[in-house]
């Protein structure tokens, strides 16, 4: 039966974990997936879990959830992503489930493109998550870039987006990130985010925003979201992602929330019904635990708070990391300018390293990235920063 099956390649993001885990050198550095660890290099369970682990631990049925998930959930996820405030929120028009995080959502949305919007093709960023790719491949939708990232700068490639945003046929479906673009670090001003909703608008395009690093751009949740919000102000319906896995440290609990905002309560209901017909036959339900855990913090002020300062306190270490590791390569006479380090925000830095170098990081220092030469900054701490310095500065010397 299945002498015919070739091996398939390995992921580009979590095929570096398998290399990593192989490698017998104890002083190796995985830098590959987008996991936070502190500054001894451990994973972290913020304290605000914690606390909602012990509300939650014993009071509980271990019933399934709704299609739609757990409802004081995904009421408080959208809340924190439309903006408490949100008239559209409190209107009724945002129709809502929970999801299995970032990569659950996108892939329930691609699956309701193709479904509902079925003239429409997905407009994604170059470069993207490298996961985008298969998930809207995988729901037949058919795919183009738009540019994003200007190598010459190591910047926004503006000019080459809003361009990219006027030639689409109109009712395109643009594929946004959020906030701390993956894997650039590279995210719009404000007034970007302004000129390019004003634009979609004119083309009738509809934004999908994908938002798995809310509070990991700036440290602050609420001015993380603030692409989202102009997009609304200006009358957009939108599409989101939210994934709790970075920002909650959730990663294994799969916890996220999908949804669209719609024109009115009663379209929302519908939509609503149509994205519970999605999940179905995919997962049956979402998974209960992390949704337990998130719902207590969103719901109570003081953990709430407590999870802020949490994020803005991670968030705070990687700029650290972003400093200390430009600051090491300037000392060693690096000829390159890596300004781009400090400037670049979010979980990752596009260092501008080729596939070439990463090999040799991996091969000759046991220091493991993507081919892209991403380095994910959360892997960064103060004892491993020189030696990926020195690492860096022996490959990118000549
Ligand atoms: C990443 O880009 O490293 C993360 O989003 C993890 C993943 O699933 O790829």
């Amino acid at each position: 039966w299945f002498s015919h099956v070739e091996m398939a390649p390995r992921d580009p993001i979590l095929g570096v974990t398998e290399k990593f885990l192989a490698d017998k050198n104890p002083d190796k550095i995985n830098l590959g997936v987008g996991a936070y660890r502190d500054d001894n290099g451990q994973p972290v369970v913020l304290e605000s879990v914690r606390e909602a682990e012990r509300r939650v631990a014993g009071s509980h049925f271990m019933e399934y959830l709704p299609i739609g998930g757990l409802r004081d959930f995904v009421s408080e996820s959208v809340k924190l992503a439309y903006g408490d405030d949100s008239p559209v929120v409190a209107a009724g028009q945002v129709a809502a489930v929970q999801s299995l995080s970032g990569t659950g959502s996108c892939r329930l949305f691609a699956e309701f493109q193709r479904r509902f919007m079925p003239h429409s093709s997905v407009y994604i960023p170059v470069p993207t998550w490298s996961n985008h790719h298969n998930i809207w491949r995988d729901a037949g939708v058919a795919q183009n870039g738009y540019r994003y990232y200007k190598p010459e700068t190591r910047g926004l490639d503006f000019e080459g987006l809003m361009e990219d945003i006027k030639n689409a046929p109109n009712g395109s479906v643009f594929l946004l990130h959020a906030c701390a673009h993956n894997p650039t670090g590279v995210d719009p001003t404000p007034e970007q985010w302004q000129a390019m909703s004003k634009l979609m608008l004119d083309k009738s395009h509809f934004a999908f925003f994908d938002m798995a690093y809310q509070g990991f751009a700036t440290g602050d949740c609420t001015r993380d979201a603030a692409a989202i919000r102009i997009f609304i102000d200006d009358g957009h319906r939108v599409g989101l992602s939210q994934s709790y896995a970075k920002n909650m440290g959730l990663y294994g609990q799969r916890v996220g929330c999908f949804s669209l905002v719609c024109d009115s309560a009663a379209e929302a209901a519908k939509v609503e019904s149509q994205m519970k017909l999605i999940a179905r036959p995919m997962y049956s339900n979402p998974p209960l635990h992390g949704a337990l855990l998130v719902s207590k913090i969103l719901h109570d002020a003081d953990l709430k708070q407590q999870w802020y300062q949490e994020v803005g306190v991670m968030a705070a270490r990687i700029k650290d990391m972003r400093g200390l590791l430009r600051h090491n390569l300037q000392q060693l006479g690096s000829p390159h300018n890596w300004q781009h380090i400090t400037d670049q925000i979010g979980m990752f830095c596009y260092t501008g390293m080729s596939g070439e170098m990463v090999d040799t990081l991996a091969a000759a220092h046991s220091i493991y990235m993507t081919r892209n030469g991403r380095i994910s900054m959360a892997g960064v701490n103060t004892k491993n920063v020189a030696r990926l310095a020195e690492a860096m500065h022996a490959v990118t010397k000549e």
